[in-house]
């Protein structure tokens, strides 16, 4: 241990017993806080030269004392130690060694549970900016497959069956859809985290002057929180935060689910670049999607990572307890996996190679166009009821041929209000272009709707 007491001080006379000291221990994975622990207590300690509590020079010394601490414990020159419990304790006890007394002036006003509270607010609110630029990366590479496939025409399906034919454009802009509401919520839990927690104390603030808008000010907090126990007793920024990233990596999951699809034999739709597949160390032959596999496998993780955090905090009497420590690593990985993903998913995008004749062939077959037949029976002023079930029968009439290459006369025969210009319904793009709604698939909506994701991504 460094020359500096651990947090527990002279109320104990012996050390932890060392596998309880393990698993006490934060700081193999709450060192990621490090860059937010030491610009905390850089605004904390100048606020307290500000009001008077400790002197300009003291305050001086702690913010270049921290700093060199920083790049020590980044650089490796310092290592971290276990004895010290967590990030807080071996910054502390590091600047205590390096500058002496005016270090141990620090912790005044401020106890460590303000002060993690602090820092994984500061580290979610990073991690969510961080979170948003992906999201709207990935949303750019699927703006700009949609443009070059607008005209690139592929089955739209339920229940995994052909239902009617879409351009690949719209099927693409679905997930942007989806992002763009993940970039709402993310953005969302952030303005919830915006206040800063610091002058909260254990649990009951301090006696001391100190001046808490000013250190949110200095932070980039928009607000302070308005209650002490709350401030530090409360993860729901985290859970709120985790929660967005686990509809994001269900969303992921999606994407690559259809990628595993698109790219098997059965489909041969596309192809992901070679920078995101994996050989067998068997089959000589295979290239397989693995990272659409994983992206589409990491939501167990995230929303795993939700459940565990959302459990930690149930139930937990005010204010802090030290189960709160157990809500940071399913935090860090829920957001760190999600940032990964994100980035993995915008290269496989961007890598896609379509194949048009294997997406045209496959909207020639299997009926795309018996709702057509419907409405158009709609438009002769044939009831839907009615006019769905005429077509029904005649893809059963149709058998192994396509609705399409029926005569007239066979039409008729299901219907009189059959005529000549039903040719013309028959024409799968023609079909597309006559859902002709906000929201459809007509090229001019998938235009208009391209140029907007793009306004809106700038
Ligand atoms: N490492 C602790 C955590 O993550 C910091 C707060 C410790 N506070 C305490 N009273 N033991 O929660």
């Amino acid at each position: 241990m460094s020359g500096a007491k651990g947090a527990r001080g002279r109320r104990f006379e012996g050390a932890l017993d060392p596998t309880a000291a393990a698993l006490n221990a934060s700081v193999e994975f709450d060192r990621r806080l490090l860059p937010h622990d030491v610009a905390g207590s850089i605004a904390h300690a100048e606020m307290l030269a500000a009001q008077g509590i400790i002197s300009v020079a003291d305050a001086a010394a702690i913010r270049d004392g921290l700093r060199k601490v920083e790049a020590r414990l980044a650089s490796g020159e310092l290592t971290w130690d276990d004895a010290l419990e967590d990030v807080h304790m071996n910054v502390e006890a590091r600047l205590i060694d390096e500058i002496g007394d005016a270090g141990r002036r620090l912790h005044t006003a401020r106890s460590r549970n303000d002060q993690v509270a602090l820092d994984l607010r500061l580290y979610a609110l990073a991690q969510a900016e961080a979170i948003i630029v992906a999201i709207d990366a990935l949303r750019g590479a699927l703006v700009t497959q949609a443009k070059s496939h607008v005209d690139t025409l592929l089955p739209g399906y339920t229940h995994l069956q052909r239902a009617q034919p879409v351009r690949l454009a719209h099927h693409l802009l679905a997930y942007d859809a989806m992002l763009s509401r993940d970039r709402g919520r993310v953005a969302d839990a952030a303005h919830r985290t915006d206040e800063s927690p610091l002058g909260s104390g254990a649990l009951a603030a301090t006696p001391h002057r100190i001046d808490r808008e000013r250190v949110a000010q200095q932070l980039g907090f928009s607000e302070v929180t308005r209650n002490s126990l709350d401030a530090v007793g409360d993860r729901d920024f985290a859970i709120e935060l985790v929660s967005a990233c686990a509809l994001v990596q269900v969303h992921l999951s999606r994407l690559g689910e259809e990628l595993v699809l698109w790219t098997s034999q059965e489909f041969g739709f596309a192809k992901v670049g070679e920078a995101y597949c994996s050989g067998s160390s068997l089959m000589p032959q295979k290239m397989n999607p693995d990272l659409a596999e994983l992206v589409r496998g990491k939501a167990g993780r995230v929303v795993g990572d939700w459940v565990a955090l959302v459990t930690i905090v149930k139930g937990l009497p005010l204010a802090y307890n030290k189960d709160l420590q157990e809500t940071q690593e399913p935090l860090y990985d829920a957001v760190e996996t999600v940032l990964a993903c994100l980035e993995v998913a915008r290269g496989m995008v961007a890598s896609l190679q379509f194949d048009r004749d294997r997406m045209s062939a496959a909207i020639a077959k299997g009926h795309l166009v018996a709702t057509e037949v419907a409405d158009y029976l709609v438009t002769k002023g044939v009831p839907f009821r009615e006019a769905h079930d005429v077509a029904g029968h005649l893809v059963r009439v149709a058998g192994s041929r396509e609705l399409g290459s029926l005569a007239l006369d066979e039409l008729r025969a299901a219907h009189p209000a059959f005529a000549d210009d039903v040719r013309d319904w028959l024409d799968p793009a023609r079909a597309i272009d006559r859902r002709d709604v906000v929201g459809g698939p007509a090229r001019e909506r998938v235009l208009a709707e391209i140029a907007r994701i793009e306004a809106e991504l700038g």
